[in-house]
């Protein structure tokens, strides 16, 4: 099984950007924990960040025909990003949305998700954990 991990704009900056809401581990850390973890699932992953809404698309769609879920923490573009939202449904592969933070509790404006509307589950609040979570539930559809 091969699964896609997305990170959208400002998610390098973890460990840095407001630790009260996105903790003290560093994008580094993250990437470590996930492909760690997928080595112990025998899941293979390629992690992939990005600044830039276009980078996101592209790589989105590179992945038809080739991988079997994405787990994507879209970072501000979820509020925003119909592209997205676009791409993930063109390409039908299951996708799991992530948030670190629990994005409901807080500013009015991060209560839109453009891409939950093509996710199969999304995931908030449970820190970097949810991307673990998030590729569990991708291979319980397997
Ligand atoms: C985020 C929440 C978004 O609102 C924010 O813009 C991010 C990170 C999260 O992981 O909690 O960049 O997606």
């Amino acid at each position: 099984m091969k699964i896609l991990i997305l990170n959208g704009p400002n998610l390098n900056m973890l460990g840095i950007r407001e630790p009260e809401h996105y903790g003290r581990e560093t994008y580094d850390d993250l990437v470590k924990k996930i492909e760690s973890y997928c080595r112990e699932k025998g899941v293979d992953c390629e992690c992939y960040q990005s600044n830039h809404e276009g980078c996101l698309v592209d790589k989105i769609q590179q992945a038809y025909g080739n991988t079997d879920g994405i787990v994507i923490n879209p970072g501000a573009y979820t509020h925003t990003s119909v592209a997205i939202l676009d791409a993930v449904k063109a390409v039908s592969i299951p996708t799991v949305e992530v948030h670190i933070s629990k994005v409901e509790d807080r500013e009015d404006f991060r209560q839109i998700s453009y891409i939950r509307l093509a996710a199969k589950k999304t995931i908030t609040g449970l820190g970097t954990d949810g991307y673990l979570r998030a590729i569990d539930c991708l291979m319980e559809e397997k």
